[in-house]
């Protein structure tokens, strides 16, 4: 689905994940593990205010273990907990439960001073933007499939509690919240990883952006996937080298730079670089 996020819809999302924090204990805030920061929503503070807060790093199966650890350790020290997770295959997801429970132990600890024997299991509350494992989260959490409403804000529906084991109910809509478009950069690492479609952006630019930031940073990788001697600077170069290699080429014999373009973003998506992450603490900006 593509999301057309306009101001009144951006106003309308913040609107509904506000309305829905008045039900809950705790806020899982999903990020991708591969760029935790232009996966968040640029308002989030904002949005979440006080409300405890777990930050999940989901799909952290296709991300740099190393750049993962860093990244745990950046958010430790700003006093906010991250687990690296993955929804799909539920690895990491049953610590989930437990640190939403540590989390609000001082609140339940004051249900129970005032008298309140067997408080209600945590509530919480996914939130995260578009593609970044939402809907996969609530299934796995649930142990069943749980119906997707629409990609859209606004589009409502009765909120259910899902129950996740004893001690956890989970609402069972998401937040759905907005990327941050102004700085391009984020863009492409959203389009790289397919968070956002490939409709929206240039597939030639967006494959020249992740073949440079992996000539910086994965350089033996690509050189070893595409059986590269030596890397060329220049970009051009790059995509007919890899385009004769990959025989992508037009009836002329020309390189079809469309055909390259879809391959290496096709390869980095499905893992045949490897897991890569595309941005550590240190190259935030
Ligand atoms: P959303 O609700 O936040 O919009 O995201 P959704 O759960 O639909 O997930 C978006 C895509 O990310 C899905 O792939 C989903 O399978 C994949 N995904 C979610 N969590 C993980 C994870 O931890 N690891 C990996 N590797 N992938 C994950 P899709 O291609 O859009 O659909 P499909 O292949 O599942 O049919």
């Amino acid at each position: 689905t593509v999301i057309q996020w306009f101001p009144g819809h951006m106003a309308k999302a913040k609107r509904e994940v506000q309305e829905k924090l008045k039900l809950i204990d705790v806020a899982f805030e999903l990020l991708d593990a591969r760029l935790p920061m232009s996966s968040r929503n640029p308002m989030i503070d904002d949005i979440l205010g006080q409300k405890p807060r777990l930050i999940l790093l989901n799909k952290a199966d296709m991300a740099d273990e190393a750049v993962t650890e860093q990244w745990i350790r950046y958010f430790h020290d700003q006093g906010r907990l991250a687990l690296p997770i993955d929804a799909q295959s539920g690895t990491g997801v049953r610590q989930i439960a437990a640190a939403a429970k540590e989390m609000v132990k001082d609140k339940f600890e004051k249900m129970r001073a005032k008298g309140i024997k067997n408080p209600r299991p945590v509530r919480a509350l996914i939130v995260g933007i578009p593609n970044v494992g939402k809907s996969t989260l609530i299934n796995r959490l649930a142990g069943r499939h749980i119906a997707k409403t629409g990609d859209k804000p606004g589009v409502t529906k009765a909120q259910q509690w899902i129950k996740v084991g004893k001690e956890m109910e989970l609402l069972d809509t998401p937040g759905i919240l907005w990327p941050k478009f102004e700085d391009e950069d984020v863009g492409y690492k959203l389009a790289v990883t397919g968070a956002i479609k490939d409709e929206i952006l240039n597939l030639q630019d967006v494959a020249v952006y992740a073949l440079r930031f992996l000539s910086t940073h994965y350089p033996n990788r690509l050189a070893e996937r595409y059986g590269l001697d030596d890397i060329p600077d220049d970009i051009v170069a790059l995509f007919d080298t890899i385009g004769r290699r990959r025989g992508c080429l037009t009836s002329g014999g020309a390189v079809d730079y469309d055909k390259v373009a879809d391959i290496v973003l096709y390869d980095i998506r499905t893992e045949k670089l490897g897991r890569l992450s595309f941005e550590t603490p240190a190259s935030r900006t």
